[in-house]
């Protein structure tokens, strides 16, 4: 029999209320089946870092590297929050998981499930996946201020692209491409980021050379939220930026049905690192503690886990278990937990 090692991080805010119904799903969804997920616990977050001034230190990083997958909720305290302001728990915490553990593709479906909720009155078919890079961009930090508080203040974040960093992103999106709908659309600001823009559009024709049944398209990410609203069904797989690929999937997650649907794994897809499964909402706090969170993403990200560990006819009972609670949902009200234990039902039914 197989055993998984597995990091639970339920962090704040509504992550704890959401990670809890899809460890129930976890342990539904492999009851009776050889793998067992072993699961080691840590307390990371705004709270932690208020209750100890930590954000991560060496040691939970190395015992987070030393699992197999990493499960987290969502990090972070109220936007604008005082006492939070020198914490910089997303870069101390969530981005340095992502950029230690190596998670080059953040992988975020988005689907509209029979029944669901959407905004759009003809949405049509509404299946794709945004490839969205993980570990560079904007995000990597390069930058600073100086004469901070000044007229003459002066902020730079600067986007860092590297030809390898990019050239692994784009395989792995038109590898995941040639086993879906084969159609890559890049989406990137080429007119105005000219020397990011043309290595990715350099690439991507590289690699698309590799790839003569693969269509591909190119949209300026302006262009792109407007068809992410009038067409989704256009798209299969998007690949793009850290920046650009983080607004794409709010806008994805509210155009299939809302933020409460939307899963995301972070991969590594060379297996050096344990890859991390987790809604692509935040911590909600204007709702948190209440029993208000929908944990259909978090629920969703144990299937996206499930699938990426090769345990196929386990990720399935949970999707098909969402499938047919979404499209019975309909406009009823139910708290965190009675959506967790109804979806529980049907993956043991
Ligand atoms: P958010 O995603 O937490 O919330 C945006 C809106 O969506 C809120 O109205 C919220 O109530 C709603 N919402 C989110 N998840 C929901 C769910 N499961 N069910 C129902 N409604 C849901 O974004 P924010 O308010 O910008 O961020 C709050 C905090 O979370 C910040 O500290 C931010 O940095 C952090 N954050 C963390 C992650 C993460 O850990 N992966 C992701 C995004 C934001
Ligand atoms: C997400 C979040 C993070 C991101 C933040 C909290 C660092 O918005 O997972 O989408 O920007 O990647
Ligand atoms: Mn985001």
């Amino acid at each position: 029999s197989r055993v998984v090692k597995l990091a639970v991080i339920p962090g704040d805010g509504i992550g704890p209320e959401v990670v809890a119904e899809a460890e129930k799903v976890l342990a539904a969804a492999t009851a009776g089946s050889d793998v067992r997920f072993e699961k080691t616990r840590f307390s990371l977050g705004a709270a932690r870092y208020l209750e100890t001034g930590d954000t991560l230190t060496d040691d939970d990083l190395a015992a987070i590297k030393a699992q197999e997958a990493v499960l987290l909720g969502a990090v972070g305290g109220k936007p604008g929050d005082e006492r939070l302001r020198d914490a910089n728990i997303e870069r101390g915490l969530l981005l340095k998981l992502r950029f230690e553990l190596d998670h080059y593709v953040n992988l975020r479906p988005s689907k509209l499930y029979a029944g669901a909720p959407g905004p759009l009155a003809h949405p049509g078919e509404v299946d794709f996946v945004v490839v969205r890079e993980g570990t560079e961009g904007p995000y990597v930090g390069n930058g600073g201020s100086i004469r901070r508080g000044t007229p003459h203040e002066v902020a730079n974040e600067t986007s860092v692209n590297t030809a390898f960093g990019v050239e692994r992103v784009v395989r792995y999106a038109f590898d995941l491409a040639e086993r879906r709908d084969k159609r890559v659309t890049l989406v990137h600001k080429t007119n105005v980021l000219v020397n990011a823009g043309s290595l990715w559009k350099r690439i991507v024709d590289e690699v698309s050379g590799e790839h003569p049944d693969v269509a591909v398209d190119y949209l300026h990410v302006d262009a792109a939220t407007i068809f992410l609203v009038t067409n989704p069904g256009r798209f299969d797989v998007i690949v793009t930026d850290n920046l650009f690929g983080d607004i794409l999937t709010d806008l994805a997650g509210a155009v299939t049905g809302g933020i409460g649907l939307a899963a995301s794994g972070n991969i590594n897809p060379d297996g050096d690192f344990p890859s991390m499964f987790e809604p692509v909402h935040g911590s909600a706090p204007d709702i948190a503690g209440q029993q208000k969170a929908d944990p259909t993403a978090a629920i969703l990200s144990i299937a996206l886990m499930l699938d990426h560990l090769g345990l196929t006819d386990e990720a399935a009972r949970v999707t098909r278990a969402v499938e047919a609670d979404i499209a019975a949902r309909g406009t009823s009200s139910r708290t965190t937990a009675q959506v967790g234990d109804a979806i529980v039902a049907r993956v043991q039914a």
